[in-house]
């Protein structure tokens, strides 16, 4: 099976002052269509820079990274943001949903960004917001939502363009267990019903626990990675 993703020598640094911080040292592996895997490791091992190389946020000192067969490091600045738009889906820790638009308006926008129709997007918004089960939330704004509300909105937000992966940054950091916890079964429910493919990175070795295959971070390399049932 071909990977979705495939990251060889991967290595990030940033100048800071005078000093090199190496935030991924040397990283290679591969993710297939489908999988769900989380990412664990202590605070500062590379974990979110990993996350933003794949997404293409952050561009890579080192190393190759395959996307859907593309090398992404060759792209120009408007092919990587085309790219992202509608091939990388995003959910954070803070959410980040846009205050002034409601739930419905939040998850429209990566279509409007992406120049689709009207009825298009109509659609795929209204169709998710009844996949979710959450239409009692459309006219809402973020502010009148919970947190987990929010994430949810967020969630539907990521996946609306059907991203060829979902990348996590510690989506339930913010949430109380049990909130976290279902946003948790959420994820899981869209990787086995929807075969959206995820890459999840969590403090929380319980979380991880939801995926598959965990890779263990460590100063910027994988220190090892373990698989389940
Ligand atoms: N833009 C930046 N400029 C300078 N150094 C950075 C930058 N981004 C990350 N780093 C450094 O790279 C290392 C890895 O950071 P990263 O944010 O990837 O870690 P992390 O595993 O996500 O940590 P956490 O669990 O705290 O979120 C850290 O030493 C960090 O200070
Ligand atoms: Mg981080």
């Amino acid at each position: 099976m071909n990977p979705i993703v495939k990251v060889e020598h991967l290595k990030k640094s940033f100048i800071v002052g005078e000093n090199e911080v190496i935030a991924v040292k040397d990283i290679s592996f591969s993710i297939n269509k489908g999988e769900f895997v989380s990412c664990v490791g202590p605070s500062g091992s590379g974990k979110t820079t990993l996350l933003n190389l794949l997404g293409t946020i952050e561009h890579p000192t080192k190393g190759t990274i395959i996307i859907d067969g593309e090398d992404v490091t060759k792209f120009s600045p408007n092919e990587l943001a085309q790219f992202r738009r509608r091939k990388i889906g995003f959910v954070f820790q803070f959410f980040n949903l846009i205050d002034g638009l409601t739930a419905y308006e939040n998850v429209e926008l990566p279509l409007i960004f992406d120049y689709q129709d009207y009825s298009e997007r109509r659609k795929k918004v209204n169709k998710l917001f009844d996949d979710f089960d959450l239409n009692n939330l459309k006219h809402k704004f973020p502010e009148e939502l919970s947190s987990g509300e929010r994430q949810r909105v967020a969630i539907m937000r990521s996946i609306v363009n059907d991203p060829l992966i979902l990348l996590c940054d510690e989506a339930t950091g913010n949430l109380d267990s049990q909130t976290g916890q279902k946003i948790l079964e959420l994820l899981k429910e869209l990787n086995e019903k929807k075969s959206t493919t995820i890459l999840m990175v969590t403090h929380d070795l319980s979380a991880a626990k939801v995926a598959k295959r965990t890779i263990h971070m460590r100063d910027g390399i994988i220190e090892r990675e373990t698989k389940r049932n």
